[in-house]
């Protein structure tokens, strides 16, 4: 639209995370089984994808499923299953070509040796690309997360490969998923409620949170774009005063 004023240059998460949450309630409103609203959030997926790559946004991770969604209904926690590989069966090549690097954080050895073969053929196929950094969180809990990361720490105090007084937050935070990443800058959840589900419990820490009581089926590119102006308009302190904040260049800032 030519007279429309240009953007101001907003300030662009480097890491997006969602929880993609309210698929039951969009599916029950109209009297669909939940899987139908599974079926239509995995739709959305593909619009939150697209959106990152659109707007430069380097890493997404996505939570799928948690730790806790394993003790919903036996037909659920199936249908949901199913759609997940096919996903995995359907979905890999196109974010391929779309240079999307694709992985998987949580507790792998609860899922199906299919569904586990696939998901390691998917990070094995798309692992040199670069375009987005795609993570998702299935069979996932924070403090899952956090627990592993321990276990991992201990293991090495108790080889004697590592001394106690060694742990700091860096090498503790060099334990937990998405290591590699830099922490999400900006959260989003849908479906209403304003709470974390045991996402991200470590990286979280200083992540500007956004939510929004549309269902995840309904989330289009005009609420994402909204969720990323908000983003933009916000002071990030991490502790220090908004003062010292205004005199730092940005770069310096995490
Ligand atoms: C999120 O949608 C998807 C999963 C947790 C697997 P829900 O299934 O939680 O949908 P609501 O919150 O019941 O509407
Ligand atoms: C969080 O949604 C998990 C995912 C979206 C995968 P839930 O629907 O499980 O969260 P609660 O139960 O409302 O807290
Ligand atoms: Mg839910």
């Amino acid at each position: 639209m030519p007279n429309e004023p240009a953007p101001s240059p907003a300030r662009i998460p480097r890491h997006l995370a969602v929880i993609m949450d309210g698929n039951g309630r969009w599916a029950e409103r109209r009297r669909r089984p939940r899987i139908i609203g599974h079926r239509a959030g995995a739709r959305t997926v593909n619009i939150c994808i697209d959106f990152c790559i659109a707007r430069g946004i380097q890493a997404l991770t996505l939570f799928a499923f948690s730790s806790e969604n394993w003790g919903r209904p036996e037909d659920e926690v199936g249908g949901l299953m199913k759609l997940f590989l096919n996903a995995l069966e359907r979905e890999v090549e196109e974010l391929d070509r779309r240079g999307v690097r694709v992985r998987f954080i949580g507790e792998r050895d609860r899922f199906s040796d299919k569904i586990r073969e696939r998901m390691a053929a998917a990070e094995a196929q798309t692992r040199t690309n670069a375009t987005l950094h795609l993570t998702i969180a299935a069979s996932y809990g924070g403090r899952w997360d956090i627990v592993q990361a321990a276990r991992s720490l201990a293991a090495d105090v108790a080889a004697g490969r590592l001394a106690p007084e060694a742990i700091d937050e860096a090498l503790f935070a060099s334990r937990v998923s998405l290591a590699d990443l830099p922490p999400p800058d900006l959260f989003i959840r849908t479906g209403g409620d304003t709470r974390i589900s045991n996402f991200l419990l470590w990286q979280l820490a200083y992540t500007e949170l956004w939510f929004t009581e549309a269902l995840w089926p309904e989330l289009d590119e005009t609420m994402l774009q909204r969720a990323l102006d908000e983003f933009g308009g916000r002071e990030r302190r991490f502790g220090l005063t908004g003062a010292q904040i205004a005199a730092q260049p940005k770069e310096t800032v995490e």
